[in-house]
């Protein structure tokens, strides 16, 4: 497995890969990495014959008040779980290798972002969409590996894919969760024994929503109401949002037929997790 900083050094090696015919998968990251970033790593070496990882805590997708300064950070467990899970590169880059002092271009989205994460988050996807676009220049990949987690980002990313003509396969991967059904995120790592505890509200609503779901019940409204009083049944946890969305505006829906999107996002003391289930019919 090569490490490298600098977009000349993937540009080259990629270059060379391309040459002699190999296919290239591409899983973006912000470091610390856990299983559900190893899982979608697994998921690119199984369809590709590279895999490119990136490790890049974008400045970008934080607002001021947000944990950028905090966010956990780790380049020697990540390389080892990047080789544990059969990465071939890791892109590493400094912030500066990424944006220069005379940074002036962004990728914006409207509608796709205005709700949910994009309501509380509203530098967020701005962020994202921008910092993909340019690590999706950087590798040129054939296929791209995002969390269904993160599902509007997974949402937004498909869409800018298509809007911008850019010639990449986005795969959607599933939530990897521990054995108690918390999912995994690097974020976790800043809850207390306590706080742990708490944050099995989120699994424990979305449960609830699959089961409504799975027993015919399509009004918003019912799965909501079921899910925030398990979630305001916990003293430590406060809701930031609990909706349901279209798959493919994401804006909220009341009633729903063949699919849907349950999302929450949640503060257990002041870590913000989120959660959600896909309904993608029977
Ligand atoms: O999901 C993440 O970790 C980030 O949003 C991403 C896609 C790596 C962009 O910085």
């Amino acid at each position: 497995m090569i490490v490298v900083k600098t977009i000349k050094e993937v540009r080259e090696t990629v270059k060379q890969w391309k040459k002699e015919g190999l296919t290239v998968g591409f899983v973006p990251t912000m470091g610390y990495l856990h299983e559900g970033h190893q899982s979608l790593i697994k998921a690119a070496d199984k369809g590709n014959d590279r895999v490119v990882v990136s490790i890049f805590l974008n400045p970008m997708q934080f607002g001021p008040t947000e944990d950028l300064a905090t966010y956990p950070r780790d380049l020697e467990r990540d390389k080892a779980k990047c080789l544990e899970a059969g990465a071939d590169l890791i892109f590493a880059p400094e912030p500066e290798e990424m944006y220069t002092d005379n940074f002036q271009s962004f990728v914006d989205m409207h509608l796709l972002t205005e709700e949910l994460c994009g309501l509380t988050r509203p530098v967020h996807f701005r962020g994202v969409c921008t910092v993909v676009t340019k690590l999706f220049n950087i590798v040129k990949p054939d296929r791209a590996y995002f969390g269904k987690k993160d599902a509007q980002q997974l949402a937004v990313i498909k869409r800018m894919v298509t809007d911008l003509n850019m010639d990449i396969e986005i795969i959607g991967c599933p939530i990897v969760r521990e054995d108690d059904g918390l999912a995994k995120s690097s974020r976790n790592t800043y809850l207390n024994a306590e706080e742990r505890k708490a944050a099995l509200v989120l699994s424990k609503a979305v449960r609830k929503a699959e089961e409504l779901i799975k027993s015919g019940v399509r009004e918003s409204a019912d799965i909501i109401s079921q899910m925030t009083d398990i979630v305001n049944a916990e003293p430590l946890a406060k809701i930031d949002y609990i909706k349901v969305v279209s798959l493919d505006t994401m804006q909220q829906i009341t009633k729903f037929t063949d699919s849907a999107l349950v999302a929450m996002a949640v503060y257990i003391g002041k870590t913000r997790l989120i959660d959600n289930y896909f309904y993608e019919g029977e």
